[in-house]
């Protein structure tokens, strides 16, 4: 039986967290955004409508209409309370990337969410099958990771990331989310030991071997990324993009 995502919870309202919700619910779903104080709720609602990739700046740049954007705002609540949260479909959690606030938090949902309800971390690397053990054994099928890329409002992927336990049908049903709000998706296996899932894996590894050919000198920083662009058509050459993200990209 397909599960039916209509309503979606995102448990911390930080830099993934408010990117999220904005991307769900201008692409029509209904969110309510969990974070821990009055203070880092409404930092979260300002990053959604004025922030750098938010809808005013959408907007702005003809990238969203006017009534896209009140449409959006209108789908989007936001509290303190994790009771607000109990009714929704899907809970999505971004909080900060440390596995045993990430456990509490999840065992913390698991009491208090309908037991139907899909759970999704956006962990950018723990296990799935460890996290999962924070919820109670009957919602592990209904348990899986979605990773967002940075900036979320504007990245096309979500990774799909599955435990042994993880079903079928709650691959489906974020597939159809991501399907909805005109995201990509591509399914990983949970691999313990392994950091990076397959973009962020593989794209490392192409970082790494940048940094060893400048360590080793065989040609300068600009002529490794000229290299990649021009030889491989990159957008952006490797030690490029670690410096922008180093400076703030994502
Ligand atoms: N930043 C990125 O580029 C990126 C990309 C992909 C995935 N991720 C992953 O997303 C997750 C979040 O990263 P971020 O960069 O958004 O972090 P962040 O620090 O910007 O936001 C985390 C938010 O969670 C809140 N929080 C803490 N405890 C909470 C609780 N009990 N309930 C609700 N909210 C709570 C914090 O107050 C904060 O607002 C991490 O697992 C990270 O690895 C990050």
């Amino acid at each position: 039986m397909p599960i039916e995502i209509k309503s979606v919870g995102v448990l911390g309202g930080g830099v993934m967290g408010a990117g999220i919700a904005q991307a769900l619910a201008v692409g029509g779903l209904k969110v309510a955004v969990r974070d821990i104080s009055d203070e880092l709720i409404e930092k979260a609602r300002s990053t959604i409508v004025d922030g750098r990739y938010g809808l005013k700046r959408g907007v702005e740049r003809g990238k969203t209409t006017q009534e896209q954007m009140d449409a959006a705002i209108a789908n989007l609540s936001f509290t303190t309370n994790l009771d607000d949260l109990k009714d929704v479909d899907l809970m999505i959690e971004a909080v900060p990337e440390d596995l045993d606030l990430k456990k509490k938090v999840w065992a913390e949902a698991d009491g208090v969410v309908q037991p139907q309800a899909v759970f999704a971390t956006n962990t950018s690397g723990l296990v799935i099958g460890e996290l999962n053990q924070a919820v109670s054994e009957s919602r592990r099928p209904q348990f899986i990771g979605a990773h967002w890329f940075s900036p979320a409002p504007v990245m096309k992927l979500v990774e799909l990331v599955h435990a042994p336990e993880t079903a079928e049908e709650t691959l489906q049903a974020l597939e159809s989310v991501c399907q909805r709000i005109g995201k990509a998706s591509v399914r990983v296996k949970d691999a313990p030991g392994k950091y990076g899932f397959i973009a962020n894996r593989v794209y490392f590894a192409a970082v790494r071997e940048a940094q060893a050919v400048l360590a080793e000198g065989i040609a300068s920083a600009e002529d490794i990324n000229k290299a990649m662009v021009q030889g491989y058509n990159w957008p952006i050459g490797p030690l490029a993009m670690v410096e922008g993200a180093r400076k703030g990209w994502q």
